[in-house]
């Protein structure tokens, strides 16, 4: 029996709501597989924890959850409780960092059943490989002096092994797949970082002659994103430019809500985290209609993770025919609940068997 040691963060808002679900989907596929089991310990950090404990994990929270194969996250976040900042870096970031995950994997693709932002005879299917350890999301800086006289400075940090390690992750990717990879750049406005951010991409590529190579300022980038989603494949990005860009994904695919995403430790020192690209959706909890494909299909991404390839496929494929027999939350057009979602996708991957 392959057990898979789960620490699940059902956080706040809809990620409370939809983890009881996602993981029920989970225990399904884990019982058409037969030799696999999920062994899951849940951990209640969250805003509301904050505000007892003063602190949105304890001292000791990552030597709890390293005890764990991987981490199942649904969303941090309630601006009305404890400020943005403080519950996002207490929590989501203290983890990636502390983790070493420095690589943030992003899928979107265009499902059967859900009406994408631009309708694409193709369709589309991609993946963004984002920089997740530095760049511009950096510590260094500062401020000085006051009113008219203040100063501020935010450094941007670019490694040389950080930003091959994302490059090559991308290209070793790519030929997984369809073969072609874009960088997403900016060379021509920040003079410093992005031309050795260019450099690194040509270097790395050379070891990969059979993929095709591109580099596309993240302006032009973004906008084609949106109009011609068809044309990539793998988008390597740093860390900005990937949030952006995967925000922007998940929108084009119909809704943020649908969006997946793996925060990966690339050396197994740690283990990886798997959270939703959506946040706790304060505008629509307790309605019991947030959609929990986002978080299933993360399920999906840490399937793969693990090497259940076969059944990661087949979980995709049955979000895909449930969306497509017309089974969708308000958020893609439909009238279900998140339970009436999760209940079809439990019932046809019954039916595996
Ligand atoms: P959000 O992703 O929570 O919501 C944006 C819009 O998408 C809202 O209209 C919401 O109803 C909708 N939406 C999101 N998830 C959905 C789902 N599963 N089903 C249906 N509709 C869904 O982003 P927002 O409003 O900017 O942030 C709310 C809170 O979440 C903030 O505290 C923010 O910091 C946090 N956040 C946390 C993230 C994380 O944990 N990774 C990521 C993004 C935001
Ligand atoms: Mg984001």
């Amino acid at each position: 029996m392959k057990k898979i040691k789960l620490g699940v963060i059902p956080g706040d808002g809809v990620g409370v709501e939809i983890m009881p679900y996602a993981t029920q989907v989970l225990d399904v596929i884990a019982q058409v597989h037969g030799g696999l089991k999920f062994e899951h310990s849940w951990y209640p950090w969250s805003c509301e924890y904050y505000l007892e404990h003063g602190e949105m994990m304890p001292k000791d929270g990552l030597d709890q959850l390293s005890q764990h194969d991987a981490i199942f996250l649904g969303a941090v976040g309630n601006p009305n409780l404890v400020a943005d900042h403080t519950s996002l870096w207490g929590l989501l970031i203290n983890i990636r960092r502390g983790f070493k995950q420095t690589l943030n994997i992003r899928h979107a693709k265009q499902l059967r059943g859900i009406t994408p932002m631009v309708i694409n005879p193709n369709g589309f299917d991609l993946i963004v490989v984002r920089e997740n350890s530095e760049g511009e999301y950096s510590e260094v800086g500062g401020r000085i002096h006051s009113g008219e006289d203040e100063v501020v400075v935010q450094n941007a940090v670019f490694t040389r092994k950080a930003t091959e390690r994302a490059m090559r992750y991308a290209f070793e990717l790519a030929k997984t797949r369809k073969g072609h990879v874009t960088s997403a750049t900016k060379s021509n406005g920040i003079v410093f970082s992005m031309p050795f951010w260019d450099e690194v991409f040509d270097q790395v590529g050379k070891d990969y002659p059979d993929v095709e190579k591109r580099s596309a300022h993240i302006d032009a980038l973004a906008a084609f994103l949106v109009s011609k989603p068809s044309e990539f494949d793998i988008i390597v990005a740093s860390n900005l430019f990937g949030d952006i860009l995967t925000d922007i994904s998940a929108a084009v695919m119909g809704s943020i809500g649908i969006g997946p995403a793996a925060n990966l430790n690339v050396d197994g020192s740690y283990p990886s985290m798997f959270e939703p690209v959506h946040g706790s959706a304060p505008d629509i909890v307790g309605k019991g209609i947030a959609n929990p494909i986002g978080q299933i299909w993360t399920g999906k991404m840490m399937l793969d993770h693990f090497g259940e390839t076969e059944l990661a496929t087949q979980l995709l494929n049955i979000v895909e025919d449930v969306t497509e027999a017309g089974i969708k939350t308000p958020d893609v057009g439909g009238k279900a609940t998140t339970s009436e979602v999760t209940d079809e996708i439990v019932s046809r991957i019954k039916q595996l068997t």
